[in-house]
């Protein structure tokens, strides 16, 4: 028998038009009239969706502070920055609206604006988390991350070295998930973030930490992606699409925060050492150059993805729905030496990403993670 622990799913709100339920869950966790501090992606204001949420707290009796002064993954002065405005603005509650970026900082911001510490302090679990941080609602604007159901912020800190910061009182209290406010990504981005979303799935069900409970989010995830990738790709506009996607997406969040990744996170971390290639393609390569290899380690586990996808072989499955929805496969001129595996292979091999392969169905020994950098780095 397989003994597993889930851990705690947070209250998830589903469905096209649910952004309208913002004003009744930030009166539930913060109470009537509460200030709020919105901590949103710069890039949405001017798609117009900051103005929305903002339109309905707003209706609903709340007054907001927003911050959205940042750029890119987040940096510990952002969050530390976001804090202050929380504490001096008395804000009872934080909404994270946004991808991953935002809605780890966001889930950061609500514990620094109550302990008063540096985000630093929470680094690598230094310091233990505030039991009493603020309510967090996360709406997530990309279908990626997961972030809106997990305990783990990623952030860079002062010496702008890529940390982790964990623990249960990170995992918001509410995800809310409206796919109308993800059909403005452009199809590049629906596609990388996308596959790091599938990838996800893949990694929590195959690695050596899996369980048969996590398993049903896992499996439900890979079938929603795999069937509705391509088509939101191609269609942005397709809501439904964008619904399986979104929906996917929490659900491969569901099955990190369960039990975490493997080798295609361990090469994509690696390689963010190395270049600045947007985590979901690297990570979405990573497990193209690699599945049938890792795929030996578990075979039972990825027939049971195949079966997910509703195809025989997984790799073969996962090679045609990678290339179908037209991302960039060859990594030429994304600023990495592709003549130099062993490079990678050591990154690969570094502390901090050793928990990703030792995670990994198949245990690679040294002389493996240079083969298989090699397999990443001359993809075509
Ligand atoms: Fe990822």
């Amino acid at each position: 028998m397989n003994s597993f622990t889930l851990s705690p799913i947070p209250e998830i709100l589903f469905g096209a038009g649910r952004l309208a339920d913002l004003g009744g869950k930030a009166e539930g966790l913060g109470g009537k009239g509460a200030h709020v501090l919105l901590v949103a992606d710069p890039a949405l204001r001017g798609l117009g969706i900051t103005g929305r949420a903002l339109d309905v707290l707003a209706r609903a009796g709340f007054e907001a502070s927003t911050y959205e002064d940042f750029k890119g993954e987040p940096r510990q002065p952002d969050i530390d920055q976001a804090a202050e405005i929380a504490r001096t603005s008395k804000s009872k509650i934080v909404v994270g609206l946004g991808g991953g970026s935002a809605l780890d900082t966001a889930k950061l911001v609500a514990c620094c604006a109550v302990s008063g510490l540096d985000a630093s302090a929470y680094a690598l679990c230094a310091t233990p988390l505030p039991k009493n941080r603020l309510p967090v609602i996360a709406i997530p604007t990309t279908a990626g991350t997961g972030s809106e159901v997990t305990r783990v912020s990623v952030f860079a800190d002062a010496s702008k070295v890529k940390v982790w910061a964990w623990g249960e009182e990170l995992k918001p209290d509410v995800a809310i998930l409206d796919p109308e406010l993800t059909v403005g990504v452009p199809p590049h981005i629906t596609a990388a973030t996308g596959l790091d979303a599938l990838v996800h799935a893949i990694e929590a069900c195959t690695n050596k930490h899996r369980n048969d409970g996590n398993d049903l989010y896992c499996h439900k995830a890979i079938s929603l992606i795999s069937a509705n990738l391509e088509r939101a790709v191609k269609d942005p506009d397709d809501i439904e699409a964008r619904g399986a996607m979104l929906l996917g997406s929490c659900y491969g969040g569901i099955g990190i925060d369960n039990c975490g990744t493997a080798l295609a996170h361990n090469i994509s971390h690696a390689v963010a050492d190395l270049a600045p290639i947007a985590h979901g393609r690297a990570t979405g390569l990573a497990m193209l150059a690699t599945i049938g290899w890792v795929s030996e380690g578990n075979p039972g586990a990825f027939t049971r993805v195949a079966a997910a996808m509703g195809a025989s072989d997984a790799a073969k499955a996962y090679d045609r729905l990678v290339r179908s929805t037209g991302i960039k496969i060859a990594l030429d001129g994304d600023g990495l030496d592709l003549g130099n595996p062993k490079l990678l292979a050591e990154h690969m091999a570094s502390p901090a990403n050793n928990p990703m392969r030792k995670s990994t169905a198949r245990y690679p020994s040294d002389a493996e993670l240079i083969e298989l950098a090699e397999r990443f780095l001359t993809l075509a």
